[in-house]
């Protein structure tokens, strides 16, 4: 059975989508069967991400309203192994959306892949919720800044809160079909053993902290790492730098996941080893110079 990873942020604009793509080359180039499904309804762009906007005929409600087949909905990504796409629809809002439907499209994605990476709306709206409805795991994407970390925050209780309901509304379907069986057969409920609680799923949230600056961190201007972890109690999967390269590669049609000299590529590519499960320490970014220490240890 697969696992389905939905990244998501309080704020816009964070880099969701591109980690989401990155990641997902990455998975896929280690040898695992990828998904990578856009859920922002309205304004997706993972298809431009993967370099797929030519090639999306069809989206996620073609399956769940029963008018495709999941093979029709699933897109190749071209020249890349393991990896493949679902659109998100263009103009259809969240409200819309059949909520048991799609849990079976989670629940054949689960089947058919190892991984499934969902990228999630901004914020914590109905998409979020449409987003996180399958997720087992949730990757928060936050910027380095007090705004973004508050809405992080705001969108692991977000998460947890949509588990919760989740597991509450499963527990009373259960309840409600055992009652139904036990009118049928007169069952008395003696056998049913004394921990009936369905056991709770483990949540499973980490940080992905994007587009950090060291320069910045060293200046004063940005807060680091340890400043970000006080402000949000979830641990970090992965420290991304802001990177040209990143930029260079998306508009030559390529991903920094593909390109060796991208340290954000190769930041995307250890997040993608750590959700498999590897240890993998976080990177260092910068060390001081060796100028820079002597000048540091004359002035001491
Ligand atoms: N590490 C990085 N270094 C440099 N640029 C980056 C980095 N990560 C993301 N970007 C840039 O930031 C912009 C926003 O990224 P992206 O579209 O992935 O964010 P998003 O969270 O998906 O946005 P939205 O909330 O609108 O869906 C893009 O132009 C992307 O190229
Ligand atoms: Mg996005």
């Amino acid at each position: 059975m697969g696992k389905i990873i939905m990244v998501a942020s309080g704020k816009g604009g964070t880099g969701k989508t591109t980690a989401v793509a990155n990641i997902g080359a990455a998975l896929a180039a280690s040898g695992s069967l990828t998904v990578l499904v856009d859920m922002d309804m309205g304004l997706r762009n993972l298809d431009i991400a993967l370099g797929l906007e030519s090639e999306v005929v069809y989206d996620f409600t073609d399956f769940t309203d029963g008018r495709h087949s999941l093979d029709d909905v699933l897109v190749k990504v071209g020249g890349r192994e393991n990896l493949y796409f679902i659109a998100a629809p263009q103009t259809r809002p969240a409200a819309e959306i059949d909520g048991e439907k799609l849990a079976v499209l989670w629940e054949r994605l689960r089947e058919r892949f190892d991984f499934c990476i969902v990228d999630a709306p901004a914020g914590i709206g109905t998409g979020f919720a449409y987003a996180s409805s399958g997720a087992d795991e949730a990757v928060i994407v936050s910027l380095a800044e007090t705004a973004a970390l508050r809405d992080a925050d705001r969108a692991v209780s977000a998460f947890i809160k949509n588990r919760e309901t989740q597991d509450d509304q499963k527990k009373q379907k259960e309840d409600n079909s055992d009652k139904k069986n036990s009118e049928n057969s007169e069952d008395t409920g003696e056998n049913k053993p004394a921990d009936s609680e369905p056991q709770k799923r483990e949540l499973e949230i980490k940080l992905l902290m994007n587009r950090i600056r060291p320069d910045l961190i060293e200046k004063k201007l940005m807060p680091n790492i340890d400043e970000c972890m006080d402000m949000i109690s979830v641990p970090v999967i992965g420290i991304v730098p802001e990177d040209e390269e990143l930029i260079r590669a998306s508009l030559s049609g390529r991903l920094a996941a593909d390109e060796p000299l991208s340290s954000a590529g190769t930041a995307f590519s250890n997040t993608a080893r750590r959700i498999k499960g590897e240890h993998v320490p976080i990177m260092e970014f910068k060390r001081k110079s060796f100028f820079k220490k002597l000048a540091e240890a004359f002035k001491k």
